[in-house]
């Protein structure tokens, strides 16, 4: 009979439910999409994400649990995502985690999303997770937040520090809201990225952003606005051109990338991280190009690139467990989900 952490996933579009061991091996991680439901209206629709975790959620436990070969007697841990995400959406998944807690009599622990995409790095596809080094830096990129932190581990604690974030959009944001104009279905960073792959990324080109105070923040709401303003101008749209919509998407992803990496060179250079492991996860960490050109990054600089499987980029519950394993439990009652939970 295994030992599982259970994992419950439910702040934005997709209700997961995990079974994690001790050691980090993922028995199962189910991920139930709501994309469909969500899609004609080009973006997440809260109410109705409420109401898909509440319909997903138990069922989706009872599969986890068959699919792992496991039973509710195997279930030592509930660790929750409670915020930040839509506070609808991730109450559905504090209170079903509260009531599995009270109900098996197993300690419940609360989650911060981002420390569980912080960490997801770290899980490999089959067998135990890779051990933490004792400081690493992690880059969350994804459709709501976009920060680099620092990481280290000592006496089995994890502190975080965050070193910079977006001062306006997050990059998968973006991605979306671009791909929204141009046609693509939502979420649109997985279309940019299979269309950019053929592009050629020189006929539409963006600058990186910069601030006159020097600052490593990210910024992508300019970007956003001049791609929009280029698609318009240049009719770059789906069931059009298809050369042209490719290398538009070419243009605008290398920027995105471009400006990730920008970010990261100038704190390389300042000293502020010398470190010698970078893991990149969130939804845009499944970007291709962001994945190689970060790889070829970490190589020139001696500087190991973890990145996360592309199944635990987007969220997932496996992440969620697996935060929860090195963290203390709290009083199940007083466990509170937040919208705006920062770390
Ligand atoms: O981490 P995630 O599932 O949800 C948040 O916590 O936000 O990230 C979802 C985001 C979406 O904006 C989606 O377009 C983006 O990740 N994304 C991608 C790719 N796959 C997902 N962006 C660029 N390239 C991809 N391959
Ligand atoms: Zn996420």
């Amino acid at each position: 009979m295994c030992a599982v952490t259970l994992g419950i996933e439910t702040s934005c579009d997709e209700t997961s439910v995990a079974l994690v061991g001790r050691d980090g091996t993922v028995y199962s991680n189910l991920i139930a999409s709501q994309i469909e439901r969500h899609q004609p209206f080009g973006g997440v629709v809260p109410e109705i994400a409420s109401r898909e975790h509440l319909e997903q959620i138990m069922p989706l436990l009872f599969r986890a649990l068959e699919s792992a070969a496991c039973d509710l007697s195997s279930v030592e841990s509930v660790a929750v995502t409670n915020g930040p995400g839509l506070i609808g959406a991730v109450l559905v998944g504090v209170a079903a985690a509260q009531g599995l807690s009270y109900g098996l009599s197993v300690p419940l622990v609360p989650v911060n999303h981002l420390e569980g995409h912080i960490v997801s790095s770290y899980l490999n596809r089959e067998g135990p997770a890779t051990p933490f080094p004792e400081r690493f830096l992690a880059l969350v990129v994804s459709g709501g937040h976009s920060s680099l932190y620092d990481v280290t581990i000592r006496g089995g604690r994890r502190h975080i520090q965050m070193l910079n974030r977006t001062r306006d959009d997050a990059a998968g944001e973006v991605f979306d809201k671009v791909a929204k104009v141009i046609g693509l279905p939502y979420p649109g960073g997985p279309h940019i990225d299979r269309l950019a792959a053929e592009g050629d990324r020189e006929r539409f080109r963006f600058p990186v952003a910069q601030f006159k105070d020097d600052s490593a923040d990210f910024s992508f709401s300019g970007l956003k606005a001049s791609a929009i303003r280029v698609a318009r101008e240049s009719a770059v749209a789906a069931g059009g051109d298809e050369q042209q919509l490719r290398d538009f998407c070419a243009g605008f992803q290398a920027a995105v990338v471009d400006q990730i990496l920008d970010r990261l060179s100038r704190l390389w250079e300042t000293g502020t991280i010398r470190v010698s492991e970078l893991a990149l996860a969130g939804g845009v960490a499944a970007n291709g190009e962001l994945r190689q050109r970060l790889a070829a990054w970490g190589e020139q600089r001696n500087v190991v690139v973890r990145l996360a499987e592309r199944r635990y980029c987007t969220d997932n519950a496996a992440m969620i467990a697996f935060a929860g394993l090195h963290k203390d439990p709290v009083d199940a009652t007083r466990v509170k989900a937040s919208s705006r939970l920062v770390l």
